[in-house]
């Protein structure tokens, strides 16, 4: 279950690095060209953050995974809410658009967080630490 965890967490970080690529790439290469991209993409990952959520909730009921690791990961999937939102309420810029961005950072910083923990002995819970 832990190591289903650290790869979803793995996973759900490379696709928000993706997406941070592709919009780059939008903005500054191809003419919006990949934005449609960003967008749907940003859907497959909040899909994958609602699995890792899940993972982490039932590894943390057998005790194969922290409260942090469980905080998380529910955290990621609300800030990926609140990401999707301010994306397409961005369209027009404003408020939402420039909100977005830094969403888009502490995520990134959330993510390999959470996946730096799951390389820790103290991602299990207490009684089943050697
Ligand atoms: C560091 C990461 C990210 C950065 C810097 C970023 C930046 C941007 C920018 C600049 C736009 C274009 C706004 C415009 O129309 O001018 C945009 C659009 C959008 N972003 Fe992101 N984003 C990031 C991560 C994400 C993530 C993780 C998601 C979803 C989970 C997401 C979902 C969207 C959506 C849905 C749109 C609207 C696409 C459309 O108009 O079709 N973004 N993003």
């Amino acid at each position: 279950m832990t190591t289903g965890v650290r790869w979803l967490a793995i996973v759900t970080a490379a696709l928000v690095l993706i997406q941070a690529l592709l919009i780059g790439q939008a903005l500054y290469v191809n003419q919006m060209a990949t934005l449609g991209t960003h967008g749907w993409l940003g859907n497959v990952t909040f899909a994958v953050a609602v699995i890792l959520t899940v993972v982490a909730f039932l590894a943390f009921r057998r005790g194969e995974a922290s409260a942090a690791v469980l905080g998380m990961s529910a955290l990621t999937t609300l800030l990926l809410i609140a990401q999707l939102g301010l994306g397409y309420a961005g369209r027009k810029g404003g408020i939402p658009a420039a909100l977005h961005i830094p969403n888009g950072v502490l995520l990134t910083g959330l993510l390999f967080a959470l996946v730096a923990i799951t390389f820790w002995p103290a991602m299990k819970s207490p009684s089943l630490r050697s």
